[in-house]
Parts: C-alpha cells; structure tokens; sequence
C-alpha cells in the first residue's frame, strides 16, 4: 500500500484526520481498519482475521464483544449512563468499589477507600498526590520526592511520566517533571542505603509488582518487592503498587503484589478493571491515607476529580467481568493457560533467534538475539507486520517480542500465537 494514497477509504479518511498514539506519521504505515471483534479476532474491513494476542494493550480479558459484558452494559445505559460523582452516587460503583477491596484484601492488602478515574495514567496520579497531599497533611513537609524504578513505565500524563524510566521516550520532558530517584530491580543495596539515608525525604515509591510490562516484560523476584515493602515502611514511605497492567489476574494471581506478601498503601487499578470494553480506572487507598484528608476545612480534602470518574456503564461491565473472573472454571482455566504459557516460552530455550524467554502467569516474552533495543524499531514494525500476514496481532517493545493474550484464547490459538512467534524471530 502506498504511503500518501491509501485505498481502502476508511484508512484514506483516516490519513487526513487521524493523530494515532506511539506513531511516527512521517513513515505512512497504514493502521488496521478494524471492522469488528469477537472473542480473541479481530475483523478487518478487507476480510482479513487477525489474533489479538496483545489483548488489545493488555486490556481485554474475557474476549472482545462478550455476551455477559455487553448485556451489563445495555441494562446499565437504560437505567443510568451517567451522574456526576461529586455529591452523587449510585449502585454499580459502590458495588464495585466494595468487591475490589474485598479482593485485595484477600490478596493480601489492607485497603479500605476507592477512588475512581478513567485510566492507567490517572490512577497513577492520583496515588501520587494522595500520598504527597497525605504527608504534608501529617507535617512530614520534607517528603518532597518520590522512588521509582528504573525501566518503569507508569503512563504518559506529567506526574505518571516523572515516575516513568528516566532515560526512556519521556526524557524531552524532564526539565518539567517532578523530582524522582530511580532504583534499579532487585538492587536492593541501593534501596536500603537511599531509604536509610534519605527516607525522610519520600512521600511514596512506586512500582510495577514483578513485572514491568512497556519496558519489555521485565520480571524481578519477589523477595525484591517484600523487601521495598518492608523497608518502605519502615522509613514511613508509602508504597504505590501499580497494578494497571498486572492486576486482573495477568500473573497468576489475582494482583501481582500478592505473590510478594506485601500490603501496599495505594493500589491503581486500570487495563482490566473493565475487561477492556470502557475506560475506567480506580486508586485504592488505606484508612491511614483516607484520614490524613479528614478535617474541618474542604483545603483539607482531595481535591482532585474528572468528569466521568464512577461513569456508571463502566462500573457495571466492571461488575459484570469480575462475576466471570471469579468463576471457579474460568480461575482453573487461567491456571491452565498459564501451565501452557510456561510450556510455549520453555520451548523457545533452542530458538537461535531469541534469548531470555520468560513468563509469569499468562505473560510470556522473549527478547531478540541481535535486536537494536530501540522502541518502536524498524526491526519490531516489520516483525508487527510479519506477525499479521500470518494472522496474529503483536507489538514486539523494541526487541522484545512478547503474548498477553486475552483469556478466552483456546489451547490451539495460544499454540498459534507462540508458533507464528517463533516462525518471525528465525534469524
Ligand atoms: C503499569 C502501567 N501503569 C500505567 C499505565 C498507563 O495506563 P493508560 O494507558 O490507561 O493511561 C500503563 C499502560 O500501559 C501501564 O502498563
């Protein structure tokens, strides 16, 4: 397909108006006109079919179009599709609000106050400035900083970037960002000498639990991530557990912070919250945070909101996918397309273009041998497209080629999946 005369009309439609996220438009490649979804395919307006082995970015779970997700959503949108949340609620958030602190409690966490926004980047902001707010609330004025880790991706708002790698595609923004130190994964060395040094000067430190998914599905132990939690509290430094990509059950367990042991102070919660059929996201906090904003004065109080926090529709698909997650059937399912998942990426040990293959629950990813390591690489553009001739929808993150797929998948399209990834990293 030629670069300035696309034929297929919606894609020529779309080259004249459309800005796309993560796209060089210099280069021309044309988007996948994407005519319909159901289960792990996606439909394309030429006739092509292609396996979301990607879930969408990482936010589908039980398949797209599923019949229990979009009759929640058409009963919702015919009782309430909307409400403003400031001085207003309703069924479906505080239902969903009271299971998702049930299920992290469960995990392991001792939450107790959920804040809803409307995505991944969002959530992140407001468990930064819940714990900034919280400690200057308490005096503690000196906690002016916050930990990150290095490779983080935490989303592309200002705050979310500060906490994201600082060497990586947000660097151009650093002169605007929020003060952070960055600790590298298991160096725990580091970590302890900076919180023994200089804990008083944190509101929180943020982190991926175990995996961190844009910076190539980089896994660290857990004994890291029990250790940061202990040594965090004990220098009364929050600690933030992004659970946007991994939460949902896209590690094994529920939310990955449980396979830790640790009991985080804020957990942001996106991705999957919704099964992938709206935005939606929630910041789940402790009482000891929810308290530090109690008081006389509304300066007091969070002062934070967006429009369509608690948008009722979402809440209800939300509802509805966690009545299909926690399905004994469908949690034995998980178990067993992780079981698989560890099998496809163990067989990819003798592949001689791959190295390092990993997985963690339904994640699994391994990294090109002579791969360049640049985001968005033309190694990776041409293995996006090699995966599509043969009918299967990935995004390798620079070098690393990687499936997340949604859960509906069957035993021969996860085979697929991981066979049509082989076939397009032979050297
Ligand atoms: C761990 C993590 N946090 C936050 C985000 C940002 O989410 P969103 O794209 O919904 O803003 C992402 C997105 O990939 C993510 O992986």
């Amino acid at each position: 397909m030629s670069r300035s005369h696309p034929t297929d009309p919606l894609l020529a439609r779309d080259a004249a108006v459309m800005w796309h996220p993560y796209t060089q438009h210099a280069l021309g490649e044309p988007p996948l006109p994407v005519a319909s979804a159901h289960g792990a395919w996606l439909n394309l307006t030429d006739g092509r079919r292609l396996l979301d082995a990607v879930s969408s970015w990482w936010v589908n779970l039980h398949g797209h179009g599923h019949p229990a997700l979009v009759s929640a959503l058409s009963a919702q949108a015919a009782r309430l599709e909307h409400v403003l949340f400031a001085g207003c609620t309703h069924e479906p958030a505080v239902h969903l609000g009271e299971r998702l602190i049930a299920l992290a409690n469960a995990g392991g966490a001792n939450v107790e106050r959920v804040f809803y926004s409307d995505n991944g980047s969002t959530a992140v902001e407001v468990a930064l400035k819940i714990a900034f707010q919280a400690a200057q609330q308490r005096g503690e004025t000196g906690r002016t900083r916050f930990l990150a880790l290095h490779g983080a991706y935490h989303g592309d708002t200002f705050g979310a970037m500060a906490v994201g790698e600082p060497e990586g595609f947000h660097s151009v923004f650093r002169p605007l960002l929020a003060p952070v130190d960055f600790i590298r994964p298991d160096d725990l060395a580091t970590l302890n000498w900076t919180l023994e040094t200089r804990g008083h000067e944190y509101a929180a430190m943020i982190v991926e639990p175990l995996v961190q998914g844009a910076a190539g599905m980089r896994m660290y132990s857990a004994g890291f991530l029990a250790e940061a939690a202990r040594l965090c509290r004990g220098r009364g430094v929050a600690l933030i557990a992004d659970e946007v990509f991994t939460g949902f059950g896209r590690t094994g367990t529920m939310f990955a912070f449980e396979q830790a042991g640790v009991s985080p102070d804020l957990i942001c919660l996106s991705k999957g919250l919704t099964a992938g059929m709206l935005p939606l996201a929630a910041t789940l906090a402790t009482r000891a945070l929810f308290e530090c904003f109690q008081g006389e004065g509304v300066d007091r109080a969070f002062l934070h909101g967006h429009s369509f926090m608690a948008n009722p529709l979402a809440c209800a698909v939300a509802n509805a996918s966690l009545d299909l997650l926690l399905e004994p059937a469908a949690i034995a399912r998980r178990a067993e397309l992780a079981e698989q998942t560890r099998r496809h990426v163990a067989a990819l040990r003798s592949h001689r273009g791959l190295k390092n293959p990993r997985s963690l629950g339904l994640i699994g990813a391994a990294d090109l041998r002579n791969g360049t390591g640049a985001y968005g690489s033309s190694a990776s553009r041409r293995l996006r497209a090699e995966a599509a001739t043969r009918g299967v929808l990935l995004r390798p993150l620079g070098d690393v080629l990687y499936a997340v797929p949604p859960y509906c998948v069957t035993d021969e399209e996860l085979a697929t999946i991981w066979r049509v990834l082989g076939e397009i990293a032979a050297p």
